[in-house]
């Protein structure tokens, strides 16, 4: 029906009849000129509709927001000084001849442009917000990064397998999400959190390099960067190494970044799990933040200060520094607010020093605590925290989790307040993680990866003999602070992974009954594997400079895991649910009485 997308009707173009479809973005009435700004999925273009053409005109004259058109015509430059910089089309306009209105439009819930639309309401009509060119952008930027892995993991000799959808549970620690079964009553499929099983098996198999871009399913609590369903490029490997599959994936990373977005993130450094916390309090650390906490449980295990001292005793406790260059000029009220939010993390309090002048030694600080500290302390302190005169230290006294969860979530927000985290990319590895982490409310071990982890060294006698001592070969890869993916060296011999099912309470009963099919496969030849999953969702958000995953899923839920546009999930009737012999415990809401 076209000659051109609207946006592509530039200069070059002036003298010549084009015919063009799209969307009525807008309609303006300039005394007896009609203009309407004709939008396709290529941008914007403005089309003139002069009196002379009457039929056309009037036509015109009809048309509202959203409505669609074909319009054709002849492209002439704009008059001079009317010129639009922001527009690839905004040096012409479309002198209109004809006019053919393809459909009309209700009047929409929202315009585009309107910046201050609710998220459930352009999730409502997720149709209409998809138009908008930043979605459109982003929709296209996903698709971009898609073609560019497959063309990497193609030339790399990665074949794309598809794995089931309807299958057992695989634990990444969220709950499954279950669907029944009509042929076997009382039983249930699980949703895949991951393809994990089903792309070891393949190694089992032969295939030695497999790929997928695979949804996964989640029923966890979301956040911005969270969706009960989400796409991983999901990947495994034969018989390489821990650094040689990791030089894998940093090669494709790095080459989705250059080819996507011309960007060099040049050679990511590895950062042990143990550094990491220490010196961000995050197993993802945004190294663009220059923050560090410094521990200083050494230098107050004796002063009178109780909220320091009982700590700094405790093995199981940190006691830690937060250095903000220029905090000083924080208002009593700021240093509050930022208590109050530590909070939300489990601290009980955030004592702090304001260093009003270093050359005055404890009469230029300003602090609630100094008084409880002996000079050796304080001076500790300012020396191994490097505090200048105009800054303030920060302190965390607490179970190291929750010292590390505050303070951490402390250094990101004051770095963002107060400007000092740079732009940029700053890609890392994490490595060098615990295999368990002890659960203290339930009493037992827990994995840090899954539970298919291989051990560092790979030997069941040395892992039962110390299981939280032992460290795993598994590896994340993290972007300015998030999370971008996951990895590992599996496990694959039996008795090795029959410990770590043992470590963690699962019984042999229960083992067989959940990975029985697991265990038998180790026993036939399973060669060395290992392989890692990108969270795509978050890899694209970033790239796309967005807040959330919501931003580059075309249909996403809200966060209580609903879709308004569809209104899933939703009640079925009696009859279905007979059908797979399940009958619901809640009770049908009664009918309105009239
Ligand atoms: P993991 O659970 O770390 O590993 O997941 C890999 C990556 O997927 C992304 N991700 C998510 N993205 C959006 N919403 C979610 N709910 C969500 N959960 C995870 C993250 C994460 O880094 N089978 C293993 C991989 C492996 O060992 O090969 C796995 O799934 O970016
Ligand atoms: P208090 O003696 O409890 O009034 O606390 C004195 C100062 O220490 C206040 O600034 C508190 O915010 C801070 N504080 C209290 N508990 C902790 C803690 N566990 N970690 C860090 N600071 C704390």
């Amino acid at each position: 029906m076209r000659s051109h997308y609207c946006g592509q009707v530039t200069e070059a173009l002036t003298g010549q009849t084009v015919t063009v479809c799209g969307w009525v973005h807008r309609r303006r009435d300039h005394g007896g000129v009609i203009f309407i700004d004709l939008r396709d999925r290529e941008g914007l273009l403005q089309c003139v509709f002069d009196p002379d053409t009457q039929e056309a005109f009037a036509a015109a004259d009809k048309l509202r927001s959203e409505y669609v058109v074909k319009i054709s015509g002849r492209v002439r430059p704009r008059p001079a000084g009317t010129e639009n910089a922001n527009l690839a089309t905004g040096k012409v306009e479309l002198l209109a001849k004809d006019i053919e209105l393809l459909n009309r439009a209700e009047t929409p819930p929202f315009h585009l442009d309107d910046e201050t639309v609710g998220e459930d309401t352009r999730l409502k009509y997720r149709y209409i917000d998809l138009r908008r060119p930043q979605m459109q952008k982003n929709l296209r930027l996903r698709h971009d990064v898609i073609k560019r892995i497959r063309d990497f993991m193609d030339a790399n000799g990665f074949v794309d397998v598809e794995t089931p959808i309807l299958t057992k549970a695989t634990p990444e620690g969220a709950r499954d999400y279950l669907v029944p079964s009509r042929t076997h009553p009382g039983k249930f499929f699980a949703l895949p959190q991951s393809p994990q099983l089903f792309k070891q098996l393949l190694m089992m198999s032969g295939l030695d390099r497999y790929y997928q871009i695979a949804r996964c399913f989640r029923d966890e609590d979301l956040r911005a960067d969270r969706q009960p369903e989400f796409t991983q490029l999901d990947v495994e490997t034969s018989f390489l190494t821990q650094e040689q599959i990791m030089a894998l994936i940093e090669g494709l990373v790095k080459d989705l970044f250059q080819g996507v977005l011309g960007v060099d993130l040049g050679t990511l450094p590895h950062m042990s799990y143990e550094e990491a916390m220490r010196r961000y309090g995050s197993d993802k650390p945004d190294l663009r933040n220059p923050l560090e906490l410094v521990d200083v449980k050494d230098l107050v295990a004796d002063v009178d200060f109780k909220v320091f001292s009982a700590p700094a005793n405790d093995p199981k406790c940190r006691v830690t520094a937060l250095r903000v260059p220029g905090g000083a000029k924080l208002s009593r009220g700021e240093i509050d607010k930022y208590t109050e939010f530590v909070k939300i993390y489990g601290a009980r309090g955030l004592a702090y020093i304001v260093v009003d002048d270093k050359t005055k030694g404890r009469d230029g600080l300003r602090s609630p605590i100094v008084k409880n500290l002996h000079d050796a302390a304080l001076t500790g302190i300012l020396e191994r925290s490097g505090a200048q005169t105009g800054d303030v230290i920060f302190f965390g006294a607490d179970k190291s989790k929750v010292v590390s969860d505050a303070l951490g979530a402390l250094r990101l927000k004051i770095g963002n307040d107060l400007g000092l985290t740079a732009t940029g990319w700053r890609a890392l590895w994490v490595v060098d993680w615990p295999m368990f982490e002890w659960d203290e409310d339930d009493g037992r071990w827990v994995s840090l990866h899954h539970p298919f982890t291989a051990p560092k060294p790979f030997d069941a006698a040395a892992l039962r003999a110390d299981p939280g001592a032992t460290l795993s070969q598994g590896y994340d890869i993290v972007l300015n602070g998030v999370e971008i993916g996951g990895g590992s060296v599996r496990i694959h011999a039996p008795d090795v992974q029959q410990a770590v099912f043992d470590l963690l309470g699962i019984g042999a009963e229960e083992q067989q009954e959940k990975f029985g099919f697991l265990l038998e496969a180790l026993s036939y030849g399973a060669p060395p594997h290992g392989g890692l999953a990108l969270g795509l969702d978050r890899l694209v958000m970033l790239m796309a400079g967005g807040q959330s995953i919501r931003e580059v899923i075309a249909f996403p839920k809200t966060q209580t895991a609903f879709d308004p546009l569809t209104q899933a999930p939703s009640e079925v009737d009696a009859r279905s649910l007979r059908e797979l012999s399940i009958r619901s415990t809640v009770q049908p809401k009664e009918a309105p009485s009239s």
